[in-house]
């Protein structure tokens, strides 16, 4: 009983701390940068306009984790460019986050 209520009271902690470094993805400040970096392949509303790149209105790659996307939009994958040095991480998740509303 008593080591249960101990563990909840750890398990809220742990949240809690993890709150403070893990910053919610802006889906509104993501569709600027979207607009900014993006859309000139991927087209303004997700209809690609760039052979190969994936239609983000269709929901093309989406279901893919965050973790994946990121490491593709950082690095660059084929023909898209990495974005390194010109978007921070937390940027590109709120791009993310931004492409997965589009429909
Ligand atoms: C020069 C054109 C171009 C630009 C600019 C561009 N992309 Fe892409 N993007 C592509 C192409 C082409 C692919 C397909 C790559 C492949 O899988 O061969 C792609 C793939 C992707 C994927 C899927 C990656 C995967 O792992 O399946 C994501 C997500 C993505 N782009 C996001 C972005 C974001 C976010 C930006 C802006 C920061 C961006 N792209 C800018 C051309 C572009």
């Amino acid at each position: 009983m008593k080591l249960h209520a101990w563990r909840r009271q750890l398990l809220a902690l742990a949240l809690l701390m993890g709150a403070g470094t893990v910053q919610a993805a802006d889906p509104v400040q993501g569709g600027q940068l979207y607009t900014q970096h993006c859309a000139v392949c991927h087209g303004p509303n997700g209809i690609s306009v760039f052979p190969g790149a994936p239609n983000f209105a269709r929901k093309e790659r989406v279901f893919q984790p965050d973790a994946v996307l990121l490491n593709s939009v950082k690095y660059g994958k084929n023909a898209m460019p990495g974005f390194t040095g010109l978007l921070r991480d937390q940027q590109i998740l709120d791009i993310i986050s931004y492409i997965r509303t589009i429909r």
